[in-house]
């Protein structure tokens, strides 16, 4: 696939079709995330690879509790002195699917990056942080020229250590996102996004 093909054609998918994903595949992709930028030329992050029902549901069980709690009519609805965001309608079509989402992707990468804890005093201090995300859109890059699509879930507030302590990630790593990987519902709903308009993006030589 031409290269901005792919970035045309990534988006997040939140429904998996049963198709089945060679598992070379998923190696492929995530050699290509070990071609991400690094910003200490080590390149010692790891990937956990979930595959059984068993696994998933094991991991995700507190991502269970927050979709399943979650009432999207409820949230959509709510008395606003504005009309719903497109960032709300994605809110509210996401959340209840949380966990479906990666149960039902027949692969889930988790990438570790090295670091004990977060600091962002400046912004050089994320620079592990920053880098796992280079890693990571190069595994949905990579994913979707492979024809596949990609779930991502970033671990809500506690469930971070709880699913770090269930997976018995040393203490040194920490966990930045939940990556499913399948071939995506193509029957799933597809909302509308914003289109920056890169003109007005643009602020040559200092802000104006
Ligand atoms: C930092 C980050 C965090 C995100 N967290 C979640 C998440 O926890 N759950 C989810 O379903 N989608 C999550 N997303 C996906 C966004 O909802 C999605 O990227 C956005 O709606 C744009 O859609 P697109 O990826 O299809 O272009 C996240 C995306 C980013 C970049």
């Amino acid at each position: 696939m031409e290269f901005y093909e792919a970035i045309e054609k990534r988006k997040t998918t939140r429904e998996f079709s049963d198709k089945a994903v060679n598992v070379e595949t998923v190696k492929r992709i995530l050699e290509a995330g070990n071609k991400a930028p690094t910003w200490d030329h080590n390149r010692n992050w790891q990937y956990i690879v979930l595959s059984t029902d068993e696994e998933k549901e094991y991991a995700f069980d507190e991502a269970k509790k927050t979709a399943d709690k979650f009432d999207a009519d409820r949230y959509l609805n709510i008395p606003r002195p504005y009309p719903v965001t497109l960032g709300q309608k994605m809110y509210g079509y996401a959340m209840p699917k949380q966990f479906t989402m990666l149960k039902d992707a027949p692969y889930v990468v988790i990438p570790l990056f090295k670091s004990k804890e977060l600091d962002g005093e400046y912004v050089s201090k994320l620079n592990p942080f920053a880098t796992i995300w280079c890693v990571i859109e190069n595994i949905f890059l990579a994913a979707t020229a492979e024809g596949l699509s990609c779930s991502m879930r970033i671990p809500l507030n506690k469930e971070h250590d709880i699913v770090k302590k269930k997976l018995k990630v040393p203490p040194t790593y920490m966990i930045p996102v939940f990556i499913g990987i399948g071939y995506a519902n193509p029957e799933e709903q597809i909302l509308e996004q914003y289109k920056p308009d890169v003109d007005k993006q643009i602020h040559w030589g200092k802000w104006k």
